[in-house]
């Protein structure tokens, strides 16, 4: 497909690097060495619905116990003004589930924009992604479009992502980017995002090929073991020694479930961290609240047996920290020259 790759202007690639990297890089320092947590997260994921279309193998979706609901649409406008209010300049639109599923998603983009969000982003399988659906999430004036692609034959892909049809799915996206590139717009900014297994490791050069030209930036994530189901998909797994540190969630993210219950984490697929409900209460007091406050506690004392979900989570082990982080640097040596990023799916 001839297509043009799009090059965002200077200002727009400093923005998003001062808004997410410094921020966070920093945060993270003040975080680890004075256990310092901001007055507001560097970011909201706002779970626009917990329902699904696919069955990936590497998803805790198909193990989430909770109902499937779209999120209210009043509720979600709620939560992203008093997000904006508050400051909060990153606002990501998925958490367990297919974003594109919510009937009113581009309206909320729009409402979140015009609120004055700064980032707006959506991570998304691109199945439903007709026309008509492009046209209106390019107009709605989202910033990061993120389509997960994690195969270049169609029967890998189709071994992965349970459900999915792989055509359908180049076609709907080949289609997005075209209509992007026509526009003499650059938003939104499009990525792919690869979740590194052994399934599709051996076709990483491939899908690169195929996208690597079309999109603003490709990104490699390995598979995070979530609760470590999903150890055997691991590349280069590590032996783990049962070293923990705090989980850097803490102080990164907050996550507003379909239901408006909220969580610190973006692993607790079931809410069962939630430390309250957005429509009874604000973020900013749920943020500070005395609930938050003892998780926090719990992980800086590393009491992790205190809390059934953290204590076998990955995010406190340090020998899959150190995994990730080899893996990563692995696949930075191999890609990075051409412009491809491997990074941890939630950095
Ligand atoms: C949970 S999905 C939600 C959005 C949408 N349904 C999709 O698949 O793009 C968001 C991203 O998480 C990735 N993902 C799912 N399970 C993962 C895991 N265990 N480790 C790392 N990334 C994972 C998916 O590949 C996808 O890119
Ligand atoms: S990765 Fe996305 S598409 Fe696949 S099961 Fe999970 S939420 Fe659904
Ligand atoms: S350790 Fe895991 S379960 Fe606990 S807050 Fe962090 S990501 Fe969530």
């Amino acid at each position: 497909m001839a297509m043009r790759k799009k090059t965002a202007s200077p200002g727009f690639k400093m923005s998003r690097l001062l808004t997410g990297l410094s921020k966070v890089f920093i945060g993270k320092i003040l975080f680890k060495k004075f256990h310092f947590i901001p007055h507001r997260p560097p970011m909201l994921v706002v779970e626009l619905t917990n329902n699904c279309n696919l069955r990936c193998i590497m998803c805790e979706y198909p193990l989430m116990q909770r109902d499937g609901m779209n999120m209210d649409t009043q509720l979600a406008k709620k939560v992203l003004k008093e997000c904006s209010e508050w400051g909060i300049s990153r606002v990501g639109l998925s958490r367990l589930g297919e974003p594109l599923l919510h009937p009113d998603i581009s309206e909320i983009i729009k409402f979140a924009k015009e609120s004055g969000i700064r980032h707006v982003s959506m991570v998304c399988n691109a199945m439903l992604l007709t026309e008509e659906k492009a046209q209106k999430i390019i107009d709605s004036g989202l910033d990061l479009i993120l389509f997960s692609i994690d195969a270049a034959r169609k029967e890998t892909f189709e071994k992965i992502r349970k459900g999915a049809d792989y055509d359908k799915v180049v076609t709907n996206i080949e289609r997005f980017i075209k209509m992007r590139n026509e526009l003499s717009q650059e938003k939104p900014w499009i990525e792919v995002n690869i979740c590194l297994m052994k399934e599709n490791v051996d076709e990483l050069p491939l899908i690169i090929e195929k996208w690597g030209q079309l999109v603003e930036r490709v990104k490699i994530c390995p598979v995070v073991p979530l609760e470590h189901t999903n150890d055997n998909l691991i590349v280069d797994a590590p032996t783990y020694n049962g070293k923990k540190k705090a989980c850097d969630f803490l102080w990164t993210r907050m996550v507003v479930l379909s239901n408006g219950d909220v969580t610190v984490c973006c692993a607790d697929k079931d809410g069962d961290m939630s430390v309250g409900n957005a429509q009874k209460s604000s973020l900013k007091e749920l943020w500070n609240s005395d609930k938050i406050r003892r998780i926090r506690e719990i992980h800086f004392s590393k009491k992790f047996e205190k809390l059934p979900l953290c204590k076998q989570c990955c995010m406190v082990d340090e020998d899959w920290f150190n995994a990730e982080k080899a893996i990563i640097n692995k696949y930075e040596k191999e890609w990075k020259p051409f412009g491809i990023l491997p990074s941890s799916f939630f950095s």
